[in-house]
């Protein structure tokens, strides 16, 4: 059933551009969810652990580009402050089995907003709460640790995204499924020699890449038990520099034009406190290789791009540490592939 793959986790990896293209494809069909996107005032997003990373990345986006308030909460703290006049409010789930984001969507419900889930298993129980559902196509995925499921999570807000903007972002998203490959055969044995002995590594990120920096943290921590932690690049100096030293590396992703400079003054500042730099950019960006001790070029996609293409390659780096330090990578300790409990 791993199709020649050790894991099942590098299997799903390299399921991904399936599970993109696939997604892309079936959230153009569902005209009526997407409209019914469209007419919120606001929408909040409730969902937990990678789900909830993805759906970071869909606020980002609904925020910047649709001019939607949009925020996330976690399915575990929505209870706390549900928001008041919220008119939609979508649950987030892989599984479609989580209790938190459903225990929210539910009392979402009670409280008259609209739910849409957005869920990966057909019939699953969160379809049995929600008005609406909006299914990913990742097909199943069966290591703990979530990756084509996310990939799909985020073609699924992109393509929402491009629709709801009139296809703007048509010739974007085109592209990514083709560069997907590209990424598979990139050399990570530096990278991992330097994350396998550390004790705790940061990565840091802005705008998109910031919730891309959260999911590549929380993928490396699952799976390889180093602790990591994912930041907005410019939360460093408000406590983690702290942290930096020879034994703490950070990866960071630069890439968008716009926090191009910015992202590098933040390597910058990482590097002249000793801090091993592993930098995810885009090949031609040639100055990353000064500030960087080891430099990742991914392909030159577009910023959307640029998102999938880094959150896979961070993927690939905690799946590569997690199997040079023998970890059980389908199945880490203490974890459930559904988290079925409040
Ligand atoms: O099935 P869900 O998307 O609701 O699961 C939520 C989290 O439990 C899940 O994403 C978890 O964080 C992953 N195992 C991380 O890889």
């Amino acid at each position: 059933r791993k199709g020649g793959f050790r894991h099942f986790m590098l299997k799903e990896i390299y399921e991904q551009p399936d599970a993109f293209a696939n997604t892309l494809s079936s959230v153009k069909r569902c005209s009526e969810i997407v409209d019914s996107i469209k007419k919120a005032r606001s929408i909040t997003v409730v969902a937990c652990g990678t789900s909830a990373n993805a759906s970071l990345v869909f606020s980002y986006l609904m925020e910047s580009v649709c001019h939607i308030p949009t925020r996330v909460v976690l399915g575990s703290e929505f209870k706390y402050f549900p928001t008041p006049g919220t008119d939609l409010v979508i649950g987030v789930s892989q599984s479609g089995e989580t209790a938190d984001t459903i225990a929210a969507l539910k009392l979402a419900k009670s409280l008259g907003a609209q739910t849409i889930a957005v869920t990966n298993v057909l019939g699953s129980s969160i379809t049995r709460v929600a008005s609406s559902v909006l299914y990913t196509r990742a097909g199943p995925e069966i290591s703990v640790a979530a990756t084509k499921s996310f990939i799909s999570q985020v073609a699924a807000f992109m393509q929402i995204v491009n629709l709801l903007t009139d296809h703007s972002l048509e010739a974007e998203l085109a592209e990514v499924r083709r560069y997907i490959p590209d990424v598979f055969t990139i050399d990570l044995s530096k990278a991992v020699d330097i994350c396998k002995d550390a004790a705790t590594l940061l990565y840091i990120g802005r705008g998109m890449f910031y919730p891309a920096a959260l999911e590549g943290a929380l993928k490396m921590k699952e799976i390889s038990y180093i602790h990591a932690e994912g930041y907005a690049a410019g939360e460093l100096k408000h406590g983690p520099f702290a942290l930096l030293s020879l034994e703490t590396p950070v990866i960071g992703l630069c890439f968008s034009s716009t926090v191009y400079p910015v992202m590098m003054s933040n390597l910058k500042e990482v590097k002249a406190r000793s801090a091993p730099l592993i930098v995810i950019g885009k090949e031609h960006d040639a100055d990353l290789e000064e500030v960087a001790d080891v430099c990742i070029m991914l392909p030159d996609v577009s910023e959307y791009g640029s998102v999938i293409l880094s959150s896979i390659i961070l993927q690939l780096l905690a799946y590569h540490t997690a199997v040079a330090l023998e970890r059980d990578v389908d199945m880490p300790r203490n974890l459930a592939k559904s988290v079925t409990v409040e």
